[in-house]
């Protein structure tokens, strides 16, 4: 009989298993909402990042059905060949008026807009700088362009400052980082590496995945907030996480966009957006400048969570986001963490090693806009029997 060559995935898996650090999947019963069900069980949901509630949100729900009926389910092509809609197309010009460059291009998630464009604007011969925590996407599109990676310690701008001074003047560089670091919910360095960016002509680039629709001025991200238009020449954004359906997004210069129309390989090789994903997007959009209550809302019920968690003495790190880690360093301790405040009602995944590093093992927490007052005091309240079985308070 053939020997499975796949077998060393099965040792890899039990491994896993005798770490503790071994994850089945959770399985939403019904739809992504603040209080749900999970596994057949009614749980205040604190792992989405469906910060506004926008998944299930009437006016988005009413514009995907209606371009179900008018456009169909399919695209049927990658945007280069006939997969453009003008649909997509209207996307595109909503994202540049709201992130104020020039120009937008979608792709099918934030993850193939990271890599595709890093990959895409560099090459062998270029050098890319990046936060020591800046998302996968952004660490796997610098490998695939073949440039050479200096990675700072994070937000250490002094850091970034020497590695340029080490690189030959004439190299193209790309400085780049996240908005809202994703484990830590804490803040790029955004106006420190912009000025360094312009110090020494770099390209500097920012992923606001997790801050479109959470900082700024209805939303507008990290770039808005802190006052950095027209000094950022690549913004990425997701339309998977506050915005509440799926895909991402590049805004930048005119000439940028048209370059990733021909070169971004996730654009050129990899079927467009369903309309209905295009039609929901936009009307988030629209959402977030009408209902700007809702960002309020987030705000308010962020302060209350985070505060809570602080008072009863867990470690949240630096965060300064909905993003709120309560860290306890041992993956085990993490999952068994997050295992028994499921059992008691409350969501919150476990994450480990390879996510975050070793020793940083957390529990992560993201409040939405939608979460009531009791289902937050809940959740903190569970917090505190939990952590204090578990000895983590
Ligand atoms: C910082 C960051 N960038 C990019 C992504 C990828 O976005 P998407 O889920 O739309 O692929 C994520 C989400 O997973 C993220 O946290």
């Amino acid at each position: 009989m053939r020997r499975d060559p796949l077998d060393y995935l099965a040792t890899a898996l039990q491994t896993l298993r005798e770490e503790g650090s071994y994850r089945s999947l959770r399985i939403l019963d019904g739809e992504q909402k603040a209080l749900t069900s999970i596994d057949h069980r009614l749980v205040v949901n604190l792992s989405s990042n469906n910060y506004l509630g926008l998944t299930t949100h009437p006016r988005l729900r009413e514009r995907a059905a209606n371009a179900i009926r008018s456009l169909g389910v399919g695209s049927g092509s990658v945007r280069t060949i006939a997969g453009t809609m003008d649909i997509h197309m209207q996307l595109e010009r909503k994202l540049a008026a709201f992130k104020q460059t020039e120009a937008a291009v979608v792709f099918q998630s934030g993850f193939a807009a990271n890599a595709g464009t890093v990959s895409a604007i560099l090459d062998r011969e270029d050098a890319i700088v990046s936060d020591e925590l800046n998302h996968a996407s952004i660490i796997d599109g610098a490998r695939l362009s073949r440039a050479t990676i200096k990675v700072f310690p994070h937000r250490d701008a002094d850091a970034a400052r020497r590695i340029l001074e080490a690189l030959p003047g004439s190299q193209r560089k790309l400085l780049i980082t996240d908005g809202v670091f994703s484990m830590d919910g804490d803040l790029g360095a955004l106006p420190a590496l912009c000025s360094l960016a312009e110090e020494f002509g770099c390209i500097m680039m920012v992923d606001d995945a997790h801050a479109s629709g959470v900082f700024g001025r209805q939303g507008r991200g990290t770039i808005d907030h802190f006052g950095l238009h027209g000094r950022v020449d690549v913004q990425v954004g997701t339309l998977s996480k506050a915005i509440g359906v799926l895909g991402g997004y590049v805004a930048g210069s005119r000439s940028l966009i048209e370059f990733l129309y021909h070169r971004a390989r996730p654009f050129l090789f990899s079927t467009s957006h369903p309309p209905a994903v295009a039609a929901a997007c936009l009307a988030a959009i629209e959402v977030l400048e009408m209902e700007p209550a809702l960002m309020d809302r987030l705000w308010a019920n962020t302060r209350f969570f985070k505060d809570g968690l602080v008072a009863l003495g867990f470690d949240t790190g630096t965060s300064e986001s909905p993003i709120t880690p309560v860290i306890v360093g041992d993956t085990a301790l993490a999952m068994a963490l997050s295992d028994r405040l499921f059992d008691k009602g409350v969501f919150a995944q476990g994450i480990g090693f390879p996510t975050v590093p070793r020793g940083r093992a957390r529990v992560r927490t993201i409040v939405t806009a939608t979460h009531t007052r009791d289902e937050l005091q809940f959740a903190r309240d569970c917090f505190r029997d939990v952590g204090t079985a578990l000895g983590v308070i």
